[in-house]
Order: structure tokens, then C-alpha cells, then sequence
């Protein structure tokens, strides 16, 4: 699939044509686990703001406006100072952006764990002042009644199972998770829980393969792996790892470009340009008639 690009007078940028499709829905992403078999994976990554996932949407079947924003972008030392405000700025952003994926915008520490109640007035403003097609929030068993809760008020949840970097306070770091056998049994008895609530689809993050493995055959739903297994039903990055922004990253972060050399070297010849006047040339001066 490929996109073109256009220039919009109206904000002087180019934005993409859009070609003759739907946006993908919740159901349809649903359904590509069919008796236990995803034929074709599901493809997510992060995406924050309106460029990004202009440039994304065409090779995603779901965009996520993650919470890692809050590290990502905000330079906060983890997701848990992220408000619901900044949640819905960067989830307009990108579904603005993008008009192929379906738009997934995580629910951030506190606005949700409080009581179903809350979780549905948060979502519901999540879902009004976005667009977005669904909310991802943090959590298995104990997240059970409010996934519940919502899906049958008419808001798709994706859940979020094993490393949960909310709960870093509470994990004291962000190892994989599953080693001993308790929590590889909460892992899988998590997942099936949210299966059962009704979740469209679960995030499997940094836990050991075979018990991503289990989990994803113990349930109907769509897994989506990040640090677990290629025999989850989908993947997911953060966006900003893959493109090789970040000198460190996790161990499973495959980076397919090296963006930060990008950057930093054009950022160089920029300033030895300005600072010899060879910028800006000719090209880009105007010139009285
Ligand atoms: O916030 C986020 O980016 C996420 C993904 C890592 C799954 O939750």
C-alpha cells in the first residue's frame, strides 16, 4: 500500500491523499483471529503526533497513542505523570494524522483504576474528543469488571498484561516478567480474564516466550507482543526505538533505521552553515522583481 501527499493551503503542509478505503474497525481487527489462528498478524506501532502517523498509517493496522509519551517526548522518568489531558492533545493529533489504522489511545495512571465509573467517564472523553476507535488501559484480573464496564456501554478496550510500566512502582523496574511460576499462571489467567470481559485484544509486554505463547493460545482474542513472542497475534514498538532515536534501548527493540545519526549530522552541517553564512544560499533567499 502506498501513500501520496498533497499540499494543504490551509495549514502549508503536505498531508496524505487519502486512498479510496475505509478506516479498519475494532471488529475487523477482532476478527483476524479466527479459532485460535491469526493468518495474517496484526501490525501496531506508537504513534504522537499528526506527521508521525501520517507517515505510519498506510503499513498499521493500529496506531497507539501511548502513554510512553510521557518518556518519549516529555522526558518524564516513567508514564505516571501522564494526564488525560495530554492523552487526548496527542490522540486528535494522530487521528487527524492518519485515516487507515484504527486509533487505540492508552488511558494514563489514574484515570481509570478508581471504579468502572471513572474509567467510563474518562474513556468516553477519551473517544468524544479524539475520534479515536478505542482505549488501552493497564491491568488483568483486577481490571476485569471495568473492561466489562465499558465494552458494554460501547467503548472497544484493548488490555495490557505482564510488564505494565504504570505499576513500576510497584515492579520496582521493568524486567520481563513470568520467570517463577505464580506469575507465569497470573499472566496467562490474566489474559483470559480480559479475554472474557471482552477486551478487543490484549498487549503482552516483557514476558518470557513460552508463556506469551500460552497466554495467546489460551484465549480468542488478539495478542499483541512487545517483548514476548512472534507467535502473538500482532507486534508492537515504540516507534521512536524502531527508527533508532534512542542510543539505548530494550533488548527487544529491533531498530530498522538509524534516525539519531540523521538528525544530528544535519543538525551539524545546519549550525557550520550558519555560522560560515553559506546558509541560507541563493535557493532560499527572496530577491526584489
Ligand atoms: O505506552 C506504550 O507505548 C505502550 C506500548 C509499549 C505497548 O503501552
Amino acid at each position: 500500500m502506498s501513500t501520496t501527499f498533497q499540499l494543504d493551503t490551509a495549514t502549508s503542509r503536505a498531508n496524505p491523499t487519502p486512498a479510496p478505503m475505509k478506516r479498519l474497525t475494532i471488529p475487523a481487527i477482532r476478527r483476524r483471529k479466527r479459532d485460535g489462528v491469526t493468518a495474517e498478524p496484526i501490525v501496531m506501532l506508537t504513534a504522537y503526533t499528526a506527521r508521525q502517523a501520517q507517515l505510519l498509517d498506510a503499513h498499521c493496522d493500529l496506531l497507539l497513542v501511548g502513554d510512553s509519551l510521557g518518556q518519549v517526548i516529555y522526558g518524564l522518568p516513567s508514564s505516571v505523570p501522564v494526564t488525560l489531558d495530554l492523552m487526548i492533545a496527542h490522540g486528535a493529533a494522530v487521528v487527524r494524522g492518519s485515516y487507515h489504522a484504527a486509533v487505540i489511545v492508552d488511558m494514563p495512571f489514574g484515570a481509570y483504576e478508581q471504579s468502572p465509573q471513572q474509567a467510563f467517564a474518562s474513556a468516553a472523553r477519551v473517544l468524544k474528543e479524539t475520534g479515536c476507535a478505542g482505549v488501552k488501559l493497564e491491568g488483568g484480573a483486577a481490571m476485569a469488571e471495568t473492561v466489562r464496564f465499558l465494552t458494554e456501554r460501547g467503548i472497544p478496550v484493548m488490555g495490557h498484561v505482564g510488564l505494565t510500566p504504570q505499576a513500576v512502582n510497584i515492579l520496582g523496574g521493568y524486567n520481563a516478567r513470568g520467570r517463577s511460576d505464580a506469575e507465569a499462571d497470573k499472566i496467562v489467567a490474566d489474559t483470559q480474564a480480559l479475554d472474557q470481559a471482552g477486551a478487543f485484544a490484549v498487549v503482552i509486554e516483557g514476558v518470557v516466550e513460552p508463556i506469551a505463547i500460552a497466554a495467546t493460545k489460551a484465549v480468542s482474542c488478539p495478542t499483541i507482543g512487545i517483548g514476548a513472542s512472534a507467535r502473538c497475534d500482532g507486534q508492537v514498538l515504540v516507534t521512536e526505538d524502531m527508527l533508532g532515536m534512542f542510543e539505548r534501548v530494550p533488548r527487544f527493540v529491533k531498530r530498522y533505521a538509524d534516525v539519531a545519526s540523521v538528525v544530528t549530522e544535519a543538525a551539524a552541517q545546519y549550525a557550520a552553515e550558519v555560522r560560515d553564512r553559506s546558509f541560507p544560499g541563493t535557493e532560499q533567499t527572496y530577491q526584489p522583481k
